[in-house]
Formats: C-alpha cells, sequence, structure tokens
C-alpha cells in the first residue's frame, strides 16, 4: 500500500467511523415522543387517579373536561344546566309524554358523564343498559362476567358498585394493559360486524373514529333482551336508519312512547355524532374526531395527545389549522355560519313538527278515526324522526352540513304533509 493509499484508506476509516457513530446515535437516541407504559394495579385500572403520575401530561388534559366553558361559536360548550327546553320550547311539545320533555340539557364534558347520570331526573326507572356508554364498569365487570345480563337490571342495581373514580376513567378508550385503544360496546361491535367491519382489526386511522363513535351514535333498547342495538343494516343516514325502524329488522320495537296528543307512535333520536361525521368531507379525507377534537399538543418539548373532549375551536390553532390556511378568525365565523343556518333551520322544523302534533289532535277531537288518521301519523312520525336526528346531533350542522341540510329539508316537507293530511280529513 502507497503512502497515498494509507492516507486515503485512513480517510475512509474516520469517516466511517464517524458517520457509523451518527447513525447508532440517531437510532438509539431516546424518542422524546416516546411513552413509557406503566403498570397500572388490576383493582386501580378502571378510573383515572392510578395513572395521573405516570402519564401526567394526558391526565391533567383530561382533567380539563371539568372546565365549563362557553364554545366560541355560542352553540353547544360544556356548562350545567344549558337547557335545551329552554331555549327550543318546541320540544316540550314533541316530547310532550316521554322523558325528554322532563329535562335535556346540552352535553358538558366526559367528567361529569357519572354526575349527570346520576342526578338527571329522566333516571327512574330506567335500566342498566343505560350505564353503557358512561365507562367500560360494565364492560369489564358485567359483561365479561355475564354478557347482556346487566342490561334489563334495575338502573340503581347495577350502577350501586361503581365508584366515583370508575365513570368515564381512561379505560373507558383504552386497554389498561397496553394502552392500546380498544373498541368494545358490543352494541357497535356487533352492528359494525354487521356491516362487514371487524373493527378491533380496522385501521389504526379508522379506530380513532370507532373510538367516539362506539358512544356518539344513535341506539335503541332490545325488546328481547334489553341489549343496545345501532340501527345500522341499511347505512348511516337519517332514512337509512328510519327505514331500518320501519322494517323487521328492529325485532319487535316500535318505539319509544305514544305522544299524547296525536296519539302516534315515536321514535326518540339519540346524538348520531358518528353518522354525520361518517360520510362528511372531513371523513373522506381521512380526518377523525380525534384530529379535531384531540389535537396533539407540546409542553417543554414533549408531544401528547390533548385529552380535553372539548369544542376544537378553543384549540383552533393546533384542531385546524395543521391543515386549513384560513385565518382562526375566518373559519370560527364559517362555522358559526353553518351553526346559524342549521339552528334557524331546526328551530322551523321543530315547530312545524309540534303544530303537526296539534293537527292530528284537532281532527281527531272531531271525529276523525284512526284508519283516517294513519296517513296524518306516519308523515308526523317520519317528520319528527328527521327534526330529532339533527337536534340530538352534536355538532349543530358543522360534520355533515350537506346531509343535515337534507334531513331538515325533509323533515319540513313531512311536517307540513301531514298537517294536510290532517286538516284535510272529512267528518260526517
Ligand atoms: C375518550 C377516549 C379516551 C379516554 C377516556 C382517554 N384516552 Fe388516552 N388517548 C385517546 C386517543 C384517541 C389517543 C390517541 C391514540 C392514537 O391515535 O394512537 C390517546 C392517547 C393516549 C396516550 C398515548 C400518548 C399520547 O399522548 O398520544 C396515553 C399515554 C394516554 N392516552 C393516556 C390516557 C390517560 C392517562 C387517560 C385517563 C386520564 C386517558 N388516556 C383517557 C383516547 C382516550
Ligand atoms: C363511553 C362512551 C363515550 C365515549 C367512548 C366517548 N364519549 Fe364523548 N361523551 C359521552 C357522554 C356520555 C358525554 C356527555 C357527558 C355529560 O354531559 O355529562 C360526552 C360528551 C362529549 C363532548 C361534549 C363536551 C363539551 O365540551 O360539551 C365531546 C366534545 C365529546 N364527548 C367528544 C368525544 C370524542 C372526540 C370521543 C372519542 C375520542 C368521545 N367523545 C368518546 C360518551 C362518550
Ligand atoms: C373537522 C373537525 C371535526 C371532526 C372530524 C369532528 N368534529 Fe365534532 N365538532 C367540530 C366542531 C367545529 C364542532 C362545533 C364546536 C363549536 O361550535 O364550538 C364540533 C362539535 C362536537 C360536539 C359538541 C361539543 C359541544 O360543545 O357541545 C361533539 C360531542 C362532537 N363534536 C363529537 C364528535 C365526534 C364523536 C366526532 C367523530 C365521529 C366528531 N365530533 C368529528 C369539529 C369536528
Ligand atoms: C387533517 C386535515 C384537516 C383538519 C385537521 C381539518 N380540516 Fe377542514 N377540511 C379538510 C379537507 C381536506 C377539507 C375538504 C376541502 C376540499 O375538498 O376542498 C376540509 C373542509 C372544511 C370545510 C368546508 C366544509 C364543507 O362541508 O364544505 C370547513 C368549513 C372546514 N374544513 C373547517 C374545519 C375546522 C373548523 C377544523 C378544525 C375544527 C378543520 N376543518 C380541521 C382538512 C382538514
Amino acid at each position: 500500500m502507497s503512502k497515498l493509499q494509507k492516507i486515503l484508506a485512513g480517510i475512509v476509516a474516520v469517516c466511517v467511523i464517524f458517520f457509523g457513530f451518527v447513525v447508532v446515535r440517531i437510532v438509539a437516541a431516546p424518542n422524546d415522543d416516546s411513552v413509557k407504559l406503566a403498570k397500572i394495579p388490576a383493582d386501580k385500572q378502571l378510573g383515572k387517579e392510578a395513572y395521573k403520575d405516570a402519564y401526567p401530561l394526558e391526565y391533567e388534559s383530561f382533567m380539563m373536561n371539568n372546565r365549563t366553558d362557553p364554545s366560541p361559536t355560542g352553540y353547544g360548550g360544556s356548562m350545567e344546566g344549558n337547557s335545551h327546553l329552554e331555549k327550543q320550547p318546541e320540544m316540550l311539545e314533541n316530547f310532550k309524554g316521554y322523558k325528554f320533555s322532563v329535562q335535556y340539557d346540552d352535553d358538558r364534558g366526559h367528567t361529569y358523564a357519572g354526575v349527570d347520570f346520576k342526578n338527571t331526573k329522566r333516571l327512574p326507572p330506567q335500566k342498566g343498559n343505560c350505564i353503557t356508554c358512561k365507562g367500560s364498569y360494565m364492560y369489564d365487570v358485567y359483561f365479561k362476567e355475564s354478557g347482556w345480563d346487566y342490561a334489563s337490571k334495575p338502573v340503581a342495581e347495577a350502577m350501586a358498585p361503581i365508584e366515583d373514580d370508575q365513570w368515564f376513567g381512561c379505560s373507558t378508550c383504552h386497554d389498561p394493559e397496553t394502552m392500546e385503544l380498544r373498541v368494545y360496546q358490543q352494541g357497535f361491535v356487533e352492528a359494525m360486524a354487521r356491516r362487514g367491519i371487524d373493527v378491533n382489526n380496522a385501521p389504526h386511522n379508522d379506530k380513532r373514529a370507532y373510538i367516539c363513535g362506539q358512544c356518539h351514535t344513535e341506539y335503541h333498547f332490545a325488546v328481547a333482551d334489553d341489549r343496545v342495538v345501532h340501527p345500522y343494516d341499511n347505512g348511516l343516514s337519517a332514512e337509512d336508519e328510519y327505514a331500518w325502524y320501519q322494517s323487521d329488522k328492529a325485532n319487535g320495537f316500535k318505539g319509544d312512547w305514544v305522544h299524547p296528543d296525536s296519539k302516534t307512535m315515536m321514535l326518540k333520536a339519540q346524538h348520531p355524532d358518528f353518522e354525520t361525521w361518517s360520510d362528511s368531507v372531513h371523513a373522506d379525507a381521512g380526518v377523525t374526531c380525534v384530529d379535531c377534537h384531540m389535537p396533539y399538543m407540546r409542553k417543554d418539548g414533549q408531544k401528547y395527545t390533548s385529552h380535553w373532549m372539548t369544542s376544537p375551536l378553543k384549540t383552533t390553532q393546533e384542531s385546524c389549522l395543521k391543515c386549513h390556511d384560513e385565518s382562526a378568525e375566518t373559519l370560527t365565523a364559517r362555522v358559526k355560519t353553518i351553526h346559524d343556518n342549521t339552528y334557524k333551520l331546526q328551530r322551523i322544523a321543530g315547530q312545524t313538527v309540534a303544530q303537526a302534533h296539534l293537527a292530528v289532535k284537532a281532527a281527531a277531537d272531531r271525529g276523525a278515526s284512526d284508519e283516517q288518521l294513519a296517513t296524518a301519523r306516519a308523515q308526523l312520525r317520519e317528520a319528527q324522526w328527521y327534526w330529532d336526528w339533527v337536534a340530538a346531533e352534536n355538532g349543530m350542522g358543522f360534520h355533515n352540513p350537506d346531509k343535515i341540510m337534507r334531513t331538515l329539508g325533509e323533515s319540513i316537507d313531512l311536517a307540513h304533509k301531514s298537517i294536510e293530511s290532517a286538516n284535510g280529513i272529512s267528518v260526517q
């Protein structure tokens, strides 16, 4: 080897050692964003407190759900006693004879799920199935022990053993051993399986919607055994779900109550947030509930997922502006416009439905027979379903403006048809 070759070989060797060292450093460097898995004692896994020291950023942000702030748009928000019945008195007529005309408040943060449930005037005489969406107790304790048996128990008996810390604990969304997301609400798992989707083997991004969708969705309790059932088989629109309730698939479930004025069998819709989101522009772009409602945050260089699940417009920078170029003000104004339009049509639909209940009653008072009233009642039942589907949805139009507007349009049309049908009945 010549002197020159020796020098060159030396330089190569130094370079190899240097870059090798750099590569090793990069690969071996601790990842700032990685989370160290902690062992949570088995008897503490259903709560929150035992997770506090191991996952301080997630814990602290989850506890921000205790805050009682209004929404920046003036719709929704997380306040005590934010009564729908006071703001939309047509609900008193439309839910007459049913628990929702007694108390019906806007939703609050997850940390209130237990206390709000225990205090609601709608509670007695409900059954155990109502606790299905208030934490993982019903699954980890009851369901694992004896399947859906808890669903038929008196609610007081079902909730008696649940400690305060166990309502909506960390295990509500996480497997406490691995901290992986887990979708386990069995009604949802079964309904999605009927749609050909195995939720727990779904792509990770889809799970970031299912984790919320398992509770934020329409359901009813089965006639046979009180289990939670979701009407997904025909599709996820208000029309598809209505068709399901009108078919044999509902297995004898006809509705929630008979309205005392119109004597019509009514359906109560429950928060179809998953359904509205499912075919929105955002869902099509792969944007899930978690992207908006649980954005990534940074604290002292540590990246973490915000667990303050509230209006994303309280964190517009992190929730929206990672994708959108508009200013926070422009985007918030856009959302508010969608809300204003939705609310206006929602009120018109609700008020027209209320008039239809009274028109059907007036026709019956004039002597119209059940047979004569059948058409008006069928139109009324469907009209109210479309109105309620939107009114019970939590995004006030934003999650899917097109779908929401179509649904309200159908409600208004059918409510007018019902009024016409009732008024047109001639009685000898
Ligand atoms: C309503 C559902 C929900 C609840 C309740 C919940 N989490 Fe999470 N958590 C999530 C989601 C969604 C993610 C994002 C996970 C992903 O995409 O892989 C997450 C991520 C995490 C991570 C991974 C690191 C990170 O920040 O992304 C940790 C650790 C964590 N959560 C801890 C907790 C703790 C502790 C609690 C209880 C105080 C809790 N979580 C309650 C939904 C939840
Ligand atoms: C176990 C059932 C369950 C799961 C899972 C769940 N939620 Fe909820 N969520 C609720 C209930 C119940 C409430 C109402 C609590 C109350 O009003 O006391 C609620 C309330 C909310 C609110 C209202 C907060 C406010 O400021 O008004 C938001 C936003 C929300 N959830 C988003 C989500 C998101 C996003 C996910 C998924 C990461 C999710 N939820 C998962 C049951 C659930
Ligand atoms: C593209 C972002 C985005 C996605 C995706 C999204 N949301 Fe929302 N959500 C919003 C906005 C914006 C509002 C209205 C907030 C406001 O007016 O302050 C909202 C409102 C809500 C509310 C009512 C909050 C309150 O203050 O009462 C709930 C509950 C909710 N969303 C749940 C969900 C669930 C569950 C999913 C997924 C199935 C979802 N959202 C998907 C942006 C999103
Ligand atoms: C991960 C990326 C992403 C995030 C996060 C996101 N968006 Fe979007 N948004 C999109 C895409 C993509 C579209 C569709 C745009 C298009 O087709 O031109 C869209 C469309 C919209 C539209 C038009 C909706 C319609 O129905 O026509 C509005 C308004 C909007 N976003 C508001 C928001 C707000 C408010 C937030 C935060 C709460 C948000 N977005 C978060 C990607 C995102």
